[in-house]
């Protein structure tokens, strides 16, 4: 990943301004630490933090096209680049970088190009004929991007929110699928797919067109020139992930620099659940895996960085994220910098829990579009910036525009757990990989059924987290927290304890709306609950509680 700054319509012009932009963009420097780049340009600056993974040694950035009257500054992959350039050929590129055809797209096609981008992004574009400017943001969001406003008209845009919230009056989070463009001033959604409108599709489901579109997405993220592995929990997310990139790592670019064998990396608490399960899947699959092990101190110990890093305080996205940033820190000391990841496939699919229970076809359907239309507050949030904290990418396959598109035009009565007909959580992923002849993974692997992040790096994380708060909060803190944190009231001790972190680092009330809560974060609760009454007992965010209702899930079920 990189990081990215840029500020259009200072006041200010002045050397002290110049400098303190770079100030700011320094504050982003974990995202790329290879590089670092500043063009300004009257009341304009773009600034950048270089992670190199495509063309290292002349992919600096800001880019520009040919005459330099563009000039871009972007965060991000783009997996389709050399169609692109073909389609570019009367052209001149300057460097190797997949990101530079974002200049000349742009030159070619004025605003109206980011729907060809293949990739994760976000990038800010200063047309300098005209002094106007664009940003934009991936689909999903797997790329962070906030927008701000400064006291003097200045408009800000910066990968993390601690590069803009000291200096701006407001801001927010960039919405994910959309488009800045200071022409109207306004964001615009450039992502339409078919199924944004939610409407319940009917494509009957083709196993092996749901294989094939999940294995280009993997192998075209097998682009780099830099060494890379999997984050292998065991699941069986991430263990697709890593069955698939092994298979094709001899086809792939990666290959005649980095060899044919995958190194996979895991971390637990010494003896947890993913340890072993990742373990077993590696050894299955040949790989090269690497075992991390943290202790509960270690990682209570890390909370104020995660927290600094991560920039929320949404308790589930906290406990997931810790045992990823020390993870990522491990990996980077290896040189590796860049790991495919397996985020989206739950929301895609149904896989969590509460899924069991949904009445029918048609609300299973929404729910899921509204879980991914989420997912750049939490998974997308936390994948991202666990791993940028220590310069390392993570890519994610599941949420392939193509994937995404092929996967929800499926009829969703395939989706829907029936234990009648052996359909667990995730059936049509399942069975798309389930091959006699040539398999993917071990049977008991491809059925396994799911463990919730959080509770597989150890079943004594969640509670050290928990005892570790209690001892923090007093009673009389909880009770009088709504006075405190009058928005988003933390409800637990653990929650309130996160909060007070996040508000050390974030004071502004902005800080606060960027995180979701109230209403929305109850929103997936809301629904276990709106479809089966008995969760109401079970209002701990995480799956975890929910792990206790497994069992009886299936019980009900029968
Ligand atoms: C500036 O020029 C570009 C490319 O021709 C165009 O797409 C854009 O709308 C122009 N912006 C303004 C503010 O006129």
């Amino acid at each position: 990943m990189c990081g990215i700054l840029a500020v259009f319509g200072c006041v200010d012009c002045s050397q002290a301004k110049r400098a303190r932009i770079l100030e700011l963009s320094s504050r982003l420097r974990h995202r790329g630490p290879d590089w670092s780049g500043l063009h300004s340009e009257e009341d304009c600056y773009l600034a950048h933090q270089r992670l190199a993974i495509v063309d290292p040694a002349s992919g600096d950035q800001p880019l520009y096209n040919e005459d330099k009257s563009i000039i871009v500054t972007v965060n991000g992959e783009i997996y389709n680049h050399k169609e692109l350039r073909e389609q570019l050929k009367s052209h001149k590129f300057n460097t190797g970088s997949d990101c530079e055809v974002i200049a000349h797209l742009y030159e070619e096609h004025g605003e109206d190009f980011v729907h060809m981008l293949d990739g994760m992004f976000s990038f800010v574009l200063l047309d300098t004929r005209n002094k106007s400017y664009i940003a934009a943001r991936d689909a999903i969001g797997i790329t962070p991007l906030y927008i701000g406003w400064g006291l003097d008209g200045s408009v800000w845009f910066a990968s993390e929110m601690k590069a803009l919230s000291d200096d701006c009056e407001q801001f927010m989070s960039f919405l994910p699928g959309h488009i800045y463009s200071s022409k109207n001033g306004g964001l615009r959604r450039w992502y339409n797919p078919p199924w944004w409108s939610e409407l319940v599709p009917s494509t009957p489901y083709d196993p092996l067109v749901l294989r094939n579109a999940f294995e280009k997405a993997v192998i075209k993220r097998l682009m780099t020139d830099v060494p890379f592995g999997v984050l292998l929990s065991g699941g069986l997310d991430s263990s697709l992930v890593a069955a698939v990139a092994s298979r094709h790592l001899v086809d792939s670019e990666a290959y005649c620099q980095w060899g044919s064998q995958l190194h996979t990396f895991c971390i637990g608490l010494k003896g947890s659940p993913d340890l072993v399960a990742a373990r077993e899947v590696a050894d299955y699959l040949g790989t090269r895996h690497h075992e991390f092990y943290f202790t509960v101190q270690e990682g209570i110990d890390a909370l104020e960085e995660v927290i600094y890093h991560i920039e929320t305080y949404d308790v589930t996205t906290i406990r997931a994220s810790t045992p990823m940033f020390l993870m990522s820190r491990k990996i980077k000391s290896l040189g590796v910098k860049m790991v495919l990841s397996g985020e989206g496939s739950d929301e895609i699919f149904g896989g969590y829990l509460y899924f069991h229970k949904a009445p029918n076809k048609e609300e299973f359907h929404e729910e899921t579009c509204r879980k991914i239309k989420a997912l750049h507050l939490y998974d997308c949030l936390r994948a991202n910036k666990s791993t940028s904290a220590w310069g390392l990418e993570a890519r994610v396959p599941f949420l392939d525009k193509e994937f995404i598109n092929v996967a929800m035009s499926i009829d969703p009565k395939w989706k829907m757990i029936d234990r009648d007909n052996g359909r667990i959580e995730k059936w049509v992923l399942r069975n798309a990989f389930d091959d006699d002849e040539k398999p993917y993974l071990p049977k008991h692997i491809l059925y396994r059924q799911k463990e919730q992040f959080s509770d597989g790096v150890g079943y004594s994380w969640i509670d050290g987290l928990r005892d570790h708060a209690n001892k923090q909060v007093t009673d009389s803190m909880l009770a009088n927290a709504n006075f405190v944190y009058p928005e988003n009231t933390p409800a637990t001790k653990e929650a309130y304890y996160y909060r007070k972190i996040f508000e050390k680092f974030f004071p502004k009330n902005a800080a606060r709306l960027t995180v979701p809560g109230g209403p929305s974060v109850a929103c997936s609760t809301a629904k276990a609950v709106e479809w089966d009454a008995s969760w109401s007992k079970n209002l701990d965010p995480s799956g975890r509680a929910a792990l206790g209702v497994h069992a009886a899930a299936y019980e009900d079920a029968k």
